[in-house]
This record gives structure tokens, sequence and C-alpha cells, in this order.
């Protein structure tokens, strides 16, 4: 297993101007931030992030708001990060997520739900490669 993942602040969490209290809950629970930009998906790029999505109902509207405005993505670093982040994060439902994680505070929907994780340290590479080279990674 790798030390890292990959984890998007989405657009409805930028458009709040949450990315600060975001990324501080990020850096208290303990990851290093190895790489972040700020940047806005195409639709067509957004499609391939979530192409394993793809025969999903949720598709299209994933892709149409995953490409509604910037993003900022991150890749993460700690001992367990892929499942000790999908813990900070909570639930993909926010009705699920437990009190103090991040969808608890900041997500407003299924969809619209804040953040980003990666489900495994395979998409964690992927995904992380998705958007870095190798000079922005520190
Ligand atoms: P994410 O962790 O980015 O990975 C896939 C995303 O699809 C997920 O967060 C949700 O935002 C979205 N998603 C999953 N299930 C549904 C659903 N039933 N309806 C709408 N969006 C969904």
């Amino acid at each position: 297993a790798t030390n890292q993942t990959f984890t998007m602040i989405k657009p409805d969490a930028v458009q709040d101007n949450h990315i600060g209290a975001i990324t501080q809950m990020i850096e208290a629970g303990g990851f290093r931030i190895v790489a972040l930009k700020k940047t806005k998906l195409t639709s067509e790029r957004a499609g391939q992030f979530y192409e394993v999505h793809k025969e999903r109902p949720f598709y299209e509207g994933l892709v149409n708001y995953m490409s509604s405005g910037p993003i900022v993505a991150m890749i993460l670093e700690k001992e367990n990060a892929v499942a000790d982040f999908r813990k900070l994060i909570g639930a993909t439902n926010p009705a699920q997520a437990e009190e103090g994680t991040i969808r608890k505070k900041f997500a407003k929907s299924v969809e619209a739900n804040a953040v980003h994780g990666s489900d495994s340290d395979e998409n964690a590479q992927i995904e992380g490669d998705f958007f870095f080279a190798a000079d922005e990674r520190f």
C-alpha cells in the first residue's frame, strides 16, 4: 500500500469559500499536502475522471456538476492515507455522514458533497497522476 491519497474540493465548497476550512481539517487530521492546485475541469476531463461511473444514472449530472466551477485538487500523505481520509470525509451521502467529518460540515447533497476521496491505493495513484506532474509534488 502507498501512503498517499487524492482529493478534490468540489465546486460548491470552493464557491462557498470553504477551501481554507477544509484544508485546515485535512492538515489537522494528520495529512501532509504533497501537491495542490486550483483548476477547472472541462466536461470532457470530468467525464474521464469519473469514467468508472459511466454507466451509472448519476454520471451525466456528476460530470456537469464537476465541470461547473473551479475545484481544488490535492495529493495527501499519511500512513494508511486512503482509509483514514475516507474516515475524515465521512459518508458519500451527507445525511449519513458522522459528526466531525468534512461532509457532515460542508456537504449539501450526495452530488454536491464538498470533497472527493480516492477509494483505493490504485485509484489514488491514477487520480493523482490525472492532475499532477512529478515536479508538482513535494
Ligand atoms: P465521489 O467520492 O466524488 O465519487 C463519485 C461521486 O458520485 C460521489 O462522490 C458523489 O458525489 C456522486 N454520487 C454517488 N452516488 C450518487 C448518487 N446516487 N446520485 C448522485 N451522485 C452520486
